[in-house]
């Protein structure tokens, strides 16, 4: 379980008040291979361990490590593109930076990591603060009353080691990058704050949402014995609401119904404030106050489509991972979000899979501003011990962190609980507890989950996978023309499923080498790459029960797992885009189908 795990949400809104210090830019690191830092030859804990932060401090003082002079290293950020040496390194390495404390804290104080992949420690001058399982949700941990006016060590252990237990397992076909891989920032919030604010539109058109407060004792920040209210204000609507904290509320779709709504290619967004007031002599003060910018629209399947604000949507869309544009690093960061989605419009695409984990929020906030509907994904990816209390109280946990970080994120409309996992029923019941805890935070987005297809030579593929019960949308991943089948076999399989669900074709497609040419039929050259998307689009416009794509992927990406020197040197080269940012002939295979579509 992730102890001392605080959830903190609407952090944009709180960045834009200034109650937010970034810790970002150039720590220290240790690379810790035997866990040295932490525990001692007899497996105890090290009471000297690197988490002390000691330094030589007199000639003599046996002191065998020594920030302050180790290597540096930029957060947010990967290790093993900043240094050679650390490409394949799988691990335990120690993050340091020092924070200078000029003023006294008036309120509370958090430490917010938006993601450490994968277990991570925090250490507060010496002393262990909080344990984090998961390498792409967000966390905070309180540190009120440890910040005075100084100088104070904060101190990150961070262990990116594939073990059969955790979520993702031993094998992914992305690299394992290690590392605080996202922004760190010190959040300043009134001893009674906002925690958790969020809002978003029922199929029925009503709003639902709760703000949970933190520091509320039991009769609330109220001071009069009531729970506490909150004002809901969404932008210049004229919707506002005084809500109780702490229960859902719903604000009924009458009066929603003249919110400008969010939509597809006409992205609508209103800032919406959360204000906790307290009753004063001369009026209600303010207590605290968060906004956050949000979207309204309605989602749901109707048969086999994706309706959208009343509207069928197919789905046309393209998989992406969090890597940046070019260097085969981690992504993280509005400007990475910016570029990676401009190739997603350029195109044509109305839909992007975030594969195979939680993103970075800048993406989810790009795909709001810029009209792209999202698929948000759990890497409860291929092998997973499901059998596991311990794993599966994980997953719930990262469920937890996708599902409370995004609900705001109008752009979201389906929540992915897994990757190609076969079928069994350890993994069904898994995935369903999945599922459940899903629709349990968030009653509105749909479910869905990329099934794997096995090869068969039978042209009539009937999908019967116990999942298909389970989610609202069925994914399905397929490499007829790459992995088996033909090219030909395209022309005349037909895909059926015993669930009456919109199907989405959640991968397809093939490999090139950027730059590589020849014939349609030789392999790795953009020329085959593109005859294997020109043969499933010719596929997927038979396909009546079909309500979208996301072939496999935008972009080269890096993996363990593609080493054929001269063509893929460590990248998986299915990108339409390769890891430089060059555009293969498929691109425009794709774009071409897109623009053919209407609407
Ligand atoms: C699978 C898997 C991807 C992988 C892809 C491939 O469908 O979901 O993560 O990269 O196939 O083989 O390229």
């Amino acid at each position: 379980m992730n102890r001392d795990k605080t959830v903190i949400t609407n952090m944009a809104g709180r960045r834009a008040n200034g109650s937010v210090r970034s810790l970002d830019g150039t720590w220290r690191i240790i690379i810790d291979p035997y866990n040295c830092g932490y525990v001692d030859i007899m497996g105890e804990r090290n009471r000297h361990g690197y988490y002390r932060d000691f330094s030589p401090r007199h000639r003599g003082d046996r002191v065998e490590y020594d920030f302050d002079t180790s290597w540096t290293i930029e957060v947010p950020g990967d290790w093993n593109t900043q240094r050679p040496e650390l490409l394949f390194y799988e691990g335990t390495a120690w993050y340091r930076r020092l924070i200078e404390i000029d003023e006294a804290e008036t309120g509370r104080s958090f430490i917010y990591l938006g993601a450490v992949n994968h277990t991570s420690r925090v250490f507060l001058d010496g002393h262990e603060l909080a344990l984090h399982e998961g390498g792409f949700g967000p966390w905070a941990v309180e540190v009120t009353g440890r910040l005075g006016v100084g100088t104070h060590s904060l101190v990150v252990m961070v262990d990116n080691r594939r073990e059969p237990d955790r979520i993702p397992a031993m094998r992914t076909d992305w690299w394992n990058f290690g590392g605080i891989h996202r922004s760190v920032e010190l959040v300043s919030v009134p001893e009674v704050f906002i925690r958790d604010a969020w809002i978003t539109m029922a199929p029925d058109g009503s709003l639902i949402g709760c703000i949970e407060l933190d520091g509320a004792s039991g009769d609330g920040a109220s001071g009069d014995g009531a729970a506490p209210w909150v004002r809901v204000t969404i932008g210049d609507t004229g919707v506002v609401a005084d809500v109780m904290a702490g229960q859902r509320f719903t604000i009924g779709a009458d009066l929603a119904a003249s919110i400008e709504r969010w939509n597809p290619g006409a992205p609508v967004l209103h800032e919406v404030t959360f204000e906790l007031t307290e009753a004063a002599e001369l009026g209600r003060t303010v207590v605290d106050s968060v906004t956050d910018t949000i979207g309204f629209r309605t989602v749901e399947t109707v048969g086999t489509d994706i309706v959208v604000n009343g509207k069928v949507v197919w789905l046309k869309g393209i998989s992406l991972h969090a890597e940046g544009p070019t260097g085969g690093r981690r992504a993280h960061g509005d400007d990475d979000a910016a570029t990676l989605l401009s190739w997603a419009v350029d195109l044509g695409a109305n839909f992007v899979r975030l594969s195979h984990y939680q993103h970075d929020e800048a993406m989810v906030k790009a795909t709001d501003r810029l009209g792209l509907l999202a698929w948000c994904e759990l890497p409860v990816y291929w092998g997973i011990d499901f059998a596991n209390p311990t794993t599966l109280a994980n997953a719930l946990d990262q469920t937890n962190e996708l599902v409370e970080r995004d609900r705001n994120r109008a752009s979201v409309i389906l929540w992915s609980v897994a990757n190609e996992t076969l079928p069994g029923p350890d993994r069904n019941t898994f995935l369903a507890a999945l599922a459940e805890r899903a629709r349990d935070l968030d009653p509105t987005r749909l479910i869905t989950g990329a099934l794997l297809t096995l090869p068969s030579n039978d042209p009539q593929v009937h999908i019967d996978d116990p999942l298909g019960e389970v989610v609202d949308v069925i994914g399905v991943n397929q490499y007829m023309g790459w992995y088996y089948a033909s090219r030909d076999d395209l022309a005349t399989v037909e895909w059926s499923s015993a669930f009456g669900k919109p199907i989405v074709f959640s991968e397809l497609g093939a490999g090139a080498k950027a730059g590589h040419h020849g014939e349609p039929d030789k392999i790795w050259t953009e020329e085959f790459q593109a005859a294997v998307y020109d043969a499933q689009i010719a596929m997927i416009r038979r396909q009546h029960d079909c309500a979208g794509m996301s072939p496999w992927i935008l972009k080269d990406f890096r993996t363990p797992m593609r080493v054929l020197p001269g063509i893929q040197d460590g990248y998986n080269r299915k990108g339409v885009v390769s890891e430089e940012g060059q555009r293969k002939l498929a691109f425009e295979v794709l774009a071409s189908f897109y623009r053919s579509l209407a609407g």
